[in-house]
């Protein structure tokens, strides 16, 4: 951090917060909101005079409010700068203005009321997003005691009270007597692994935390007795394990299940019930301490973050990266990268590790001056646009500017375009070109597939990045399945146009899939909504002509599921069949007719 404060081409805005962006990659504009800090950030030493001056005592969140601090304060001991900041809500100096000790206990002259909150827009040309997490809040889990024991802490509180610059200058006390404890437990997955309260996942973190935290008791402290109630232990990193099996060399307890309960007992400590499930017995456990290993959460501004930029979040809530394998740090949307648990909880080692990488590829995205924009992007033909904003609704990335009131037609920013193509497929002028994946090209392969004995072929339109990459699997993984499969390669199904559907219901094809990422997946934000939403119009369509909608299938299949792409084009085979002749040429006849009317 004090690098990156003191480093000539990193601009330090601290107290701010983004309230905008807007842009593509290599031309960004972010407004932020950086707050007064009411003290003149050069001027200030942190002698220490003015905190000394201030009446006001409030809990110090640094230390999860195990010890106080003044309204006038530095947020941590190594803050950059280090300036002190005044909280405006609790000073009393500024409105109403009664106190102004610190002003009179500053020889600098520092402080500076006057301030206020200033709005600034900064141009840069790619962003990383680090928003880091949220620790999961236990009050709910109330089996555990934490809101009405005081001796039951979180894995947070624990570090403080641990921590040489703690509010106990590094002895291990318990919070309600402040005496040294003779037992510690640990809980582990508090708000983890859990289908019923907190998250699903498991916060990666956590059983490290408590194993380090053991560790260290035992360094200090030899004779406190340490219980670790745990579901299992994760200790895959780098010489974790032996970490592991240190702590329980050392003596550690290491007890496999998770408390039911937890009491107080007259003294303070705790009287934990747990089914050991090991030995398969109820065991009672009294411990002086108890400390809840906290599980993580997304942070807070994830959700408006995401809103603001167009990113892609997992179920979870954090933030999808552009490919598990290949872009593990990129966002769909080109020249945004993530670093650190915005993307998913890890250590430090790994937060560190994806920072590098993030840093890395915002370099080479940005070293030239120049980018060099993907030919695979949508083109507007002019003449063709009716400039009716379909287009521009569509486009997962903001690329399409177009004046509907004064009937401007469409522009495409290519350098923002993705090339998904979902806005050539919902242009029903045909004033769009989707450039290497243009009608004609998939108009032709329509074409040249059902040539030849039509009726026999299941054709299918896979997306690049996760059907046909399915497709790709099952291949290689030698798996079995029709071999009347023809296969249109589009980079989204949300390329999929109407059009090719009819085209090959003419042509004789007796079932089509459209096929693609699982929602949520797709490689270009939202792109497969719209395929949804088509298909589904498609399907109204074919009932109004008196076509069965079931030859029409949509699936999603991803590129790990070789499998399920097998048994898919196993599922289209049975329905191939039970698709007569007739019925085929019938369809062609309903369809002839209606392209007469229209
Ligand atoms: Fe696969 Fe969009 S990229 S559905």
């Amino acid at each position: 951090m004090t690098d990156a404060g003191r480093h000539p081409r990193i601009k330090l805005l601290t107290m701010s917060e983004v309230v905008d962006v807007k842009g593509y990659v290599g031309n960004f504009e972010v407004k932020i909101l950086k707050r007064a800090r009411y003290v003149e950030e050069k001027e200030c030493t942190a002698c220490g005079e003015c905190v000394k001056a201030c009446p006001v005592v409030r809990p110090d969140e640094f230390n999860m409010g195990l010890s106080s601090r003044k309204a006038i304060y530095s947020p941590f001991p190594q803050a950059v700068p280090s300036a002190y900041v005044i909280n405006v809500n609790e000073c009393l100096g500024h409105n109403p203005a009664v106190c102004s000790k610190c002003i009179d206990a500053c020889e600098k002259k520092c402080i500076n009321f006057h301030m206020s909150d200033e709005e600034l827009t900064e141009s840069v040309g790619s962003i990383i997003v680090a928003t880091g997490l949220e620790p999961y809040d236990p009050t709910e889990l109330d089996e555990y005691g934490y809101t009405r024991f005081e001796n039951v802490v979180t894995s947070l509180e624990f570090e403080r009270i641990v921590n040489a610059g703690g509010p106990a200058k590094g002895e291990l006390i318990r919070p309600k007597d402040r005496k040294q404890p003779k037992s510690v437990g640990f809980i582990q997955c508090v708000g983890s692994r859990s289908l019923r309260k907190g998250s699903s996942y498991c916060s990666n973190i956590c059983c490290m935390n408590t194993i380090k935290s053991t560790l260290a008791i035992k360094e200090h402290y030899p004779d406190i007795d340490i219980k670790v109630f745990y579901i299992d232990i994760r200790a895959f990193g780098k010489g974790f394990e032996d970490l592991y099996t240190r702590s329980r060399r050392l003596g550690v307890q290491y007890l496999r299940g998770l408390p039911g309960t937890v009491e107080e007992l007259p003294d303070g400590s705790l009287h934990v019930a747990v089914e050991n499930t090991a030995s398969g017995k109820l065991e009672f456990h009294d411990l002086d301490m108890l400390v809840l290993a906290l599980g993580v959460r997304p942070a807070k501004s994830t959700q408006k973050l995401q809103e603001m930029i167009g990113l892609q979040l997992t179920s979870d809530g954090f933030f999808l990266e552009a490919h598990p394998k290949l872009l593990p740090v990129d966002a769909a949307t080109r020249g945004i990268f993530y670093a650190g648990c915005a993307e998913s909880p890890k250590d430090i080692k790994e937060s560190v590790t994806q920072a590098s990488a993030a840093a890395g590829r915002a370099i080479r995205l940005m070293h030239t001056g120049t980018i060099t924009t993907e030919p695979i992007t949508s083109e507007i033909i002019t003449e063709h646009c009716k400039a009716c904003g379909k287009c521009a609704e569509v486009c997962p990335y903001n690329a399409i500017t177009v004046d509907v009131k004064k009937k401007i037609p469409a522009v495409v920013n290519s350098a923002a375009c993705a090339g998904c193509g979902t806005c050539a497929a919902e242009c029903v002028f045909g004033a769009i070109v989707m450039n290497h994946y243009t009608d004609e090209q998939i108009t032709g392969q329509v074409d040249v597939m059902l040539e030849e004995k039509p009726e026999e072929k299941i054709l299918t339109f896979a997306c690049n990045w996760c059907s046909y990459a399915g497709a790709d699997y099952a291949g290689v993984s030698r798996l079995q399945y029709s071999p009347n499969t023809r296969l249109i390669r589009t980079m989204c199904s949300g390329r999929v146009d109407e059009k090719f559907i009819w085209q090959a219901f003419e042509k004789k094809a007796p079932v089509i899939l459209v096929s693609g990422c699982h929602i949520g997946d797709c490689h270009y934000i939202n792109a497969n909504h719209w395929t949804v939403k088509r298909v589904e119009k498609v399907h109204k369509k074919m009932e109004k002509l008196g076509i069965r909608k079931e030859r029409l299938q949509l699936e999603w299949i991803s590129a790990a599921e070789g499998i399920r792409f097998a048994e898919v084009m196993k599922k289209m085979e049975t329905l191939r069949r039970s698709v007569s002749m007739e019925e085929i040429e019938k369809t062609v006849d309903i369809l002839k007719s209606k392209n007469k009317k229209d």
